[in-house]
């Protein structure tokens, strides 16, 4: 079978598609033909060296996929051969055929595409973290997502229209925006070529109560600058590339509080926020709430090109590998 593997942390075009043996499962693990695998900022991040979580090279990369299950190792209850599943938080999803423990997988819903169960779990799971169990969103709040047409800020669009929020998107070009507005944003800024803050100011005078910003560099402060009292500040992410310095005495001011969102340490260390998560976006997608939106589809060969769009700002929404 071929796999995307990482020799040596550099850029993504130094990742290699080799042809390896086909992983046996072991006890608690099974074996998944990969129909789609997701594609996700962390990825191109982790390949660099980039990220909190540095595996050691050589390690198979992607971390969440949908297909069939092909093989089930000893002690796996609850799954058949052939069965439709998808998985989050294995190594190795870049790939015709993975290895994942039986732990991280679930059954696809009937009427969802590979390509759109391959890219639900981490930006949605994120989107609901922070914004629900993190953010307390109330009915009627106002919301500011920043990188509004990226992964996660698509999904956190609509996990906060469902919470009842008032959403602004913040993006950087009118095609992005469109595809904000379409997936239930009600107020758009344009930050490439807007002013952030006075366009917060004419959209949110009383101040936005919720940031989610999965961007940081130069948004950060003028955002925070925007916050209403008591407001909730999420930091998801870096993607610009720039970690901001935020003068602490703007939090003061608006009593308000800075909330870091690890997903992945939330999910292995507390097991009731796992549930919570899995339970309200399955809620969400149960109720028609969620549609994950995939705008381009690569095979495995174009692997580096997918990661690369991804650093280059190109993607909208999610992208996904085809093996
Ligand atoms: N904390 C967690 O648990 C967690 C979980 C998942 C992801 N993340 C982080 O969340 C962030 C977003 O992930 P994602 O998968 O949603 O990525 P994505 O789809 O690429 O979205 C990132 C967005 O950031 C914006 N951006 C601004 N400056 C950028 C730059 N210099 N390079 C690239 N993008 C830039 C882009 O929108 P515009 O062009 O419109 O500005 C882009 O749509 C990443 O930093 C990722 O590491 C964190």
């Amino acid at each position: 079978m071929r796999a995307i593997v990482c020799k040596h942390y550099g850029p993504p075009q130094s990742l290699v598609l080799e042809e390896l043996p086909e992983p046996v499962p072991g006890p608690g693990q099974l074996v998944v033909e990969v129909r789609a695998a997701g594609v996700n900022f962390p990825d191109a991040l982790v390949v660099q060296g980039k990220h909190q979580y540095r595996p050691v090279p050589p390690f198979g990369v992607g971390c969440e996929l949908a297909g069939t299950i092909k093989a089930l190792g000893p002690r796996v209850g609850g799954f058949s051969i052939g069965q439709r599943v998808y998985a989050q938080g294995s190594h190795g999803a870049f790939a015709e055929v993975a290895l994942v423990d039986a732990d991280a997988v679930r059954p696809m819903p009937d009427d969802l595409s590979f390509e759109a169960a391959a890219g639900l779990s981490i930006t949605y799971n994120t989107a609901y973290y922070s914004l629900v169990i993190l953010g307390r969103v109330s009915p009627g709040e106002t919301v500011l997502v920043l990188g509004g047409a990226g992964g996660v800020g698509l999904a956190a669009i609509e996990v906060a229209k469902a919470c009842g929020a008032r959403v602004v998107a913040a993006a950087s070009n009118p095609e992005k925006l469109a595809v904000c507005a379409a997936a239930g944003a009600d107020m758009l800024i344009n930050y490439s070529a807007e002013n952030l803050r006075e366009r917060l100011r004419h959209f949110a005078p009383q101040g936005v109560n919720v940031v989610l910003d999965p961007v940081g560099g130069a948004y950060a402060e003028p955002s925070l600058r925007a916050m209403a009292w008591q407001g909730r500040y999420l930091v998801v992410g870096f993607a610009a590339g720039e970690i901001p310095k935020i003068p602490l005495n703007l939090v003061l001011l608006k009593g308000c509080s800075v909330t870091g969102v690890f997903l992945g340490e939330a999910l292995s260390r507390e097991p009731e926020t796992a549930r919570a998560i899995e339970t309200g976006v399955g809620e969400l997608m149960a109720a028609g709430k969620i549609r994950p939106y995939v705008s381009a589809r690569y095979p495995l060969e174009r692997t580096a090109d997918a990661l690369n769009d991804l650093l280059m700002r190109r993607v909208i929404g999610k992208i996904v590998i085809t093996p």
